[in-house]
């Protein structure tokens, strides 16, 4: 058994829980009940055939599919969820979607549908939720809405609808509650023809249509809450008739942002839901300013208003106190308004604001809040031109958690500019002019978590800036022309989990204070050796970007002080060479960034226990102007099936690597390197010989992954002896099979076309078959172990993708697991193609099959076809494995 275990755990990479039907992934949940087909993004032209039936969630999204046919979907009916998105398709058969009777969601948007016809959705009894988005529908037929008497959502936007009549039978929908058509081409919106039913509506998105007439009679819509107005194009006028009853009472969200109604215009739509119950207005970049008194008025139409959006409506200067009866409003967005000034007290009577959005305007100065309660908690003066903090701007703010001031024009920070923001988490301070901090942070910061401080012209860190930031995680300094860092620079920062100091002037002479190590060659630049113990006193830290740093040399004591660093990118730093005992402290890296650091191997990797690694990415080398020499052995063949076969590793451009060794192989591309031919050893997984890589992103979990197929092996081969003693407990019973057949997915044409019609319907054998006969949810070795057992033979299909598929392989092992015991032989060999002695040199255990028993052959000759059936039907009938006719290996 040992001797196999090499060949085995090179094979087995797949995850147990999932398998492969012909290009679709099919996946239980975790609670084991919901089955989920993932055939999204494969090309498919059709509906593959082999979804299983007991399929909940189909994937279908991006492909290439044009028509939906009346049997795409036959036998699905346990599908919840159905997502063709994003297809071609122009035309779907009546009653193409009818056995779907439990599907509650149908996504068909993005395709190129242009009329639903009377019935499309015949059938969709359970449905709930029908996205028809982004199509090309002109045309719905009168009654294809009329079966889905469960459907509550439909989206209709972005089509070519031109008037509500063609909406009729969704409006006659009982029960519909959402209804999105935006972005058509509805001139008139008149609720006069509506149906009763449509009439529970709760929201209603008509945003982006050439509106000219909107009329609502009183008590119809009488359940809406969220109406949808904006990006209207009304440009020769919009006729508003709404009764002044009808949209008051249970209206919550109203959207009227970025239309071309004139401003004179907008002020009529909102005075006929005065003293309505709105509580989100939405009014942004309609020009307001150009209303006289608008947004004292705003408060006294809406007392209920709790999120006010005025973006972009050109209110230069705010004077008074225009927000006084805004007494419930909690978010105020102002952002986009070109404000200078904003007058003492402007805020006054905004007792409950949480949130107040002052970005992209043109203020100087930090506006005078105290006219605020203290209960703000956000508050964004991004992009302004604001120079310098005062003094007690912000004092008073004892609830602020983030402020944002980047994009500003600050040039110095100091201490008690932050008092009192106790509470403060986050402070932004990135894109400034900041030349120094000159003081250590105030005490007040005691629960700041991030700070940031990025491209700012800092030059120097000085000792004890953060020592009161005692909780600080993140901290961002990169793209300054930080060269100096004081000894004790990050003193007091026991939680940091991430530095960012890319893109900076750190140099060798810059840090002599420092243990810097010696007899390092320096550039006239002066290149950097990280100093050993820079990191130190930074237990917590996780993250360390130190990219573009001009680093030469990593001492191996770099990473002693931060052993839960996760995260490490070095790129763009000449090292050359990695000392694998840099990596001794880390057991916990999960991302490696190497490009453009000139390493020219990854032996290194093979020294260090980095078993936690998922991403490592080594691109742009150096050794790719140089045509990246491979070494085209066995040795390297580990790398060239990892690269090709585990789902979770992308190389990129595998394709250009050449062999430079040996010298019979120079000039071969590495991907037509065979490497079947080497002897595949349990111990070539654990070797990495030296080679040079170049351009290559791996994404994996090496040595997680040798491990984890040694215990799929044997989770596996448990479940083969455990079913063995199992079956052996139990009385003989009848086999359900007269064979399985274990082949893999590219000989399919040929089970499809050769074997089922010659065995099944010529011969009259029971086959099984996993595309087919394989239950979906159950794990794939349960699945194989069960039909071996269940079947009185085993056929393998032996080919050369056979050879090579690691379920294949499985499947044999079972077979001989059962062989043994049984003392039967069950075990039907057939050569499908010929395959030289070497090619089955590495796999043993064929080998010896091969060399101790006959197998058949499929002839190559039509003629002999014939002969070849009578053969395998002899196969399948004897008892003994014995097969008519001998043929030899050779
Ligand atoms: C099982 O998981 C699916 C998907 O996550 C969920 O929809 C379903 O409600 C779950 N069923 C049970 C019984 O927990
Ligand atoms: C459908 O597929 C699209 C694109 O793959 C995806 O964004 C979306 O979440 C999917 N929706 C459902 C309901 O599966
Ligand atoms: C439907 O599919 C589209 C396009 O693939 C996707 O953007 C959208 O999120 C999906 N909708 C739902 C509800 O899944
Ligand atoms: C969409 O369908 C129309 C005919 O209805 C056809 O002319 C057009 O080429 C199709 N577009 C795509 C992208 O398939
Ligand atoms: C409706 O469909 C449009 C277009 O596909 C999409 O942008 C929008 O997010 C959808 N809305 C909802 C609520 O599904
Ligand atoms: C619609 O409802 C009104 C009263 O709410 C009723 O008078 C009228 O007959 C109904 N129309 C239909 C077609 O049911
Ligand atoms: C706020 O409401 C009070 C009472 O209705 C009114 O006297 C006052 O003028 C209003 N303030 C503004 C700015 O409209
Ligand atoms: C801010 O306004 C208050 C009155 O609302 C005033 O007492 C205070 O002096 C002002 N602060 C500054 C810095 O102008
Ligand atoms: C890897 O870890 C194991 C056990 O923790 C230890 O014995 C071995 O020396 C480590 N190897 C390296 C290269 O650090």
């Amino acid at each position: 058994m040992h001797k196999t275990l090499g060949t085995l755990c090179f094979c087995l990479v797949m995850s147990v829980e999932s398998y492969s039907l012909n290009h679709c992934t099919v996946r239980t949940s975790h609670n084991k009940t919901f089955i989920m087909a993932f055939c999204n993004q494969m090309n498919f032209h059709i509906v593959p055939r082999d979804i299983p039936d007991q399929t909940n969630n189909l994937d279908l999204s991006q492909n290439v599919i044009s028509q939906l046919v009346r049997d795409d979907f036959k036998n699905l009916r346990f599908l919840k969820v159905l997502n063709v998105s994003g297809n071609h398709i122009s035309w779907m058969a009546d009653g193409t979607f009818k056995d779907l009777v439990a599907l509650e969601v149908l996504n068909l948007s993005k395709n190129n549908i242009s009329s639903l016809s009377d019935a499309t959705f015949e059938g969709l009894g359970s449905l709930f939720t029908l996205h028809l988005g982004e199509n090309q529908i002109q045309s719905i037929g009168q009654a294809t809405f009329q079966g889905l008497t469960s459907v509550r959502l439909v989206n209709l936007s972005f089509n070519g609808l031109c008037d509500l009549e063609r909406l009729r039978s969704v409006l006659e929908v009982t029960h519909l509650k959402e209804l999105y058509i935006a972005n058509n081409n509805i001139g008139r919106f008149s609720t006069d023809r509506f149906p009763n039913a449509s009439l529970q509506l709760n929201v209603l998105d008509v945003s982006r249509n050439p509106l000219s007439h909107f009329s609502v009679k009183a008590n119809r819509l009488a359940c809406l809450q969220t109406l949808d107005l904006s990006f209207l194009d009304s440009t020769d006028g919009l006729q508003w008739e709404v009764s002044s009853t009808a949209l008051t009472h249970t209206m919550k969200r109203l959207y009227l942002s970025q239309s071309t109604i004139a401003a004179p215009g907008l002020l009529s739509i909102l005075q006929t839901m005065v003293n309505s119950s709105v509580e989100y207005l939405k009014v942004s970049h309609l020009n307001l300013s150009q209303v006289p008194g608008v947004l004292q008025k705003v408060c006294l139409w809406f007392p209920k208003l709790q999120i006010l959006y005025l973006q972009g409506n050109n209110f230069v200067r705010v004077e008074g106190t225009p927000f006084e009866n805004c007494t419930q409003v909690t978010s105020l967005e102002l952002s986009w308004n070109g404000l200078e000034e904003l007058s003492e007290g402007v805020f006054n009577g905004l007792n409950r604001l949480r949130r107040l959005f002052l970005s992209h305007n043109l203020l100087q100065t930090i506006p005078n809040l105290t006219g605020l309660a203290s209960g703000l908690e956000t508050l964004d003066l991004r992009n302004n031109q604001i120079e310098k903090i005062h003094l007690n701007d912000f004092a008073h703010l004892r609830n602020l958690r983030y402020l944002n001031l980047v994009g500003n024009k600050i040039t110095t920070i100091q201490s008690q500019d932050f008092d009192g923001l106790h509470r403060l988490e986050q402070l932004k301070l990135g894109n400034n002019l900041i030349l120094d901090i000159p003081e250590p942070f105030s005490s007040s910061l005691r629960n700041l978590k991030t700070l940031e401080l990025f491209a700012n012209k800092m030059s120097a860190l000085r000792k004890g800036t953060f020592r009161n930031l005692h909780s600080l995680v993140s901290l961002k300094m990169a793209d300054n022309q930080i060269s100096q860092i004081e000894e004790g620079s990050f003193q007091g920062l026991s939680k940091l989990k991430s530095l960012f100091l890319g893109g900076n002037k750190i140099t060798m002479k810059t840090l002599n204070t420092w243990n810097v190590f010696g007899g390092l060659s320096l550039l006239d630049d002066g290149l950097l050796n990280l100093p050993a113990n820079s990191l130190q006193g930074l237990p917590s830290l996780k993250r360390v970007y130190a990219n573009n740093l001009n680093l030469n040399f990593i001492h191996p004591n770099t990473f002693t002080y931060t052993p839960h660093l996760q995260f490490l990118e070095l790129t763009g730093n000449p090292l050359g060479h990695i000392d694998p005992s840099v990596f001794h402290a880390t057991p916990n890296l999960r991302v490696l960034y190497l490009d453009s650091t000139r390493v020219q191997s990854l032996d290194f990797l093979i020294h260090t226990n980095l078993t936690e690694l998922q991403i490592l990415t080594v691109d742009s080398n150096e050794i790719m102007r140089k045509k990246n020499p491979f070494t085209c052995s066995c040795e390297n063949a580990w790398f060239l099936n990892w690269s090709l076969s585990d789902p979770q590793v992308q190389v990129t451009f595998l394709n250009t690597f050449t062999c430079s060794h040996p010298a019979s192989y120079v000039g071969m591309k590495l991907v037509d390197f065979k490497t079947d031919l080497c002897l595949v050893d349990y111990e070539f997984v654990c070797f990495i010989s030296s080679f040079s890589i170049v351009a290559v992103t791996m994404v994996a979990a090496s040595v997680y992954h040798y491990l984890r197929w040694q215990v799929a092996y044997v989770y596996y081969y448990l479940m083969a002896f455990l079913y063995d003693r199992r079956q052996r407990a139990q009385p003989l019973q009848a086999y359900e099979y007269d064979a399985f057949v274990s082949y893999n997915r590219n000989d399919e044409l040929w089970v499809l076309k050769e074997l089922i019609p010659n065995l099944e319907e010529k011969q009259g054998w029971k086959l099984c078959l996993h595309h087919r006969d394989f239950e979906p949810g159950k794990a794939i070795v349960e699945n194989i172990v069960d039909s071996i057992y269940r079947s009185r033979k085993t056929i393998c299909l032996i080919s050369r993708h056979f050879l090579e598929s690691e379920w294949c392989s499985r499947e044999m092992q079972v077979a001989s697991v059962r062989l043994m015991d049984e003392k039967e032989d069950i075990l039907v060999l057939v050569f499908l193609e010929d395959l030289p002695s070497a090619q089955l040199s590495p796999y043993h255990r064929m080998r010896k099959l091969v060399k101790r028993k006959t197998y058949l052959k499929w002839p190559q000759n039509r003629e002999e076809d014939n002969l070849f059936w009578h053969k395998l039907k002899t196969a399948l009938n004897h008892h003994t494995g014995y097969y008519g006719l001998v043929e030899h290996f050779q």
